[in-house]
């Protein structure tokens, strides 16, 4: 089997995507799979002499030994930490789904499954008319949907789960991640997610402050996997 991937989209920025991202990779390579990882655009990047360097693209890429070049994983990094349309505005540089997709096919062909992690949120613009939904579209993988567990997560979910249906693009579940240590009444706001969803979690990424980066979602890569064979 080759060519099949998950496109990471969250409730919003920096609710632990690249955490469930790398999380989910390695709980597939510890199934025996094959896998990629994708960054397609990412800002926020790190001067190095090798060029520009996404943090995000580089855990990714850490998280399966790829040995990729870095540009087929993250063919667009922009250096200032603002949304990717105004920064791709700024370097003058036109986001081209077209160029992704091909980048995607690259992958794809040496691989079980490629982890794609969008940028931001679901409609997180690239461009003028473009945003990351496009790129889930163009790249007609099943998205995962990481829920950032903190106050205002259930409305934001909903949205989301509502948006990412609404541009015809397969739902393939929810993850739960526990990016707030503050937070307050966990139980039951996971309970209301998964009423509000109409679907229990895939998993549930607990709170680790110091092991988020480390965590391996076999189980949940197990049941992914049987969930996008039957889409
Ligand atoms: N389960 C967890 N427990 C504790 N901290 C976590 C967990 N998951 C993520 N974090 C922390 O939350 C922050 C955001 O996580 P992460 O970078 O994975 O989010 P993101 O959605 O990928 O962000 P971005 O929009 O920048 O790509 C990081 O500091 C990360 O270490
Ligand atoms: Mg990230």
């Amino acid at each position: 089997m080759t060519g099949r991937g998950f496109f990471i989209t969250g409730t919003d920025t920096a609710v632990g995507k690249t955490v469930v991202a790398c999380a989910l990779a390695r709980g597939l390579r510890a199934r025996g799979a094959r896998v990629a990882v994708m960054k397609p655009v990412a800002s926020g990047a790190t001067r190095t002499p090798a060029g520009l360097r996404s943090a995000d693209a580089l855990a990714l890429m850490d998280a399966v030994q790829a040995a990729t070049p870095y540009a087929v994983v993250n063919p667009y990094c922009f250096e200032p930490a603002i949304s990717p349309h105004i920064a791709a505005k700024e370097a003058q540089i036109e986001v081209d789904i077209a160029m992704i997709r091909r980048n995607f096919e690259v992958l794809a062909a040496e691989a079980d499954w490629v982890v794609i992690e969008g940028a931001g949120g679901w409609f997180t613009p690239i461009s003028e008319r473009q945003t990351m939904a496009d790129v889930a579209w163009a790249l007609a993988v099943p998205t995962l949907m990481v829920v950032g567990v903190r106050l205002g997560c259930l409305n934001h979910a909903q949205l989301t789960r509502l948006a990412i249906e609404a541009r015809g693009v397969s739902f393939a579940g929810w993850i739960a991640s526990g990016v707030d240590p503050a937070m307050e009444r966990t139980a039951e706001n996971l309970a209301s997610l998964e009423r509000l969803l109409g679907e229990p979690a895939v998993a549930i990424a607990p709170c680790e402050p110091r092991g988020a980066s480390s965590l391996t979602l076999e189980a949940a890569a197990a049941r992914l996997v049987q969930k996008a064979i039957s889409f």
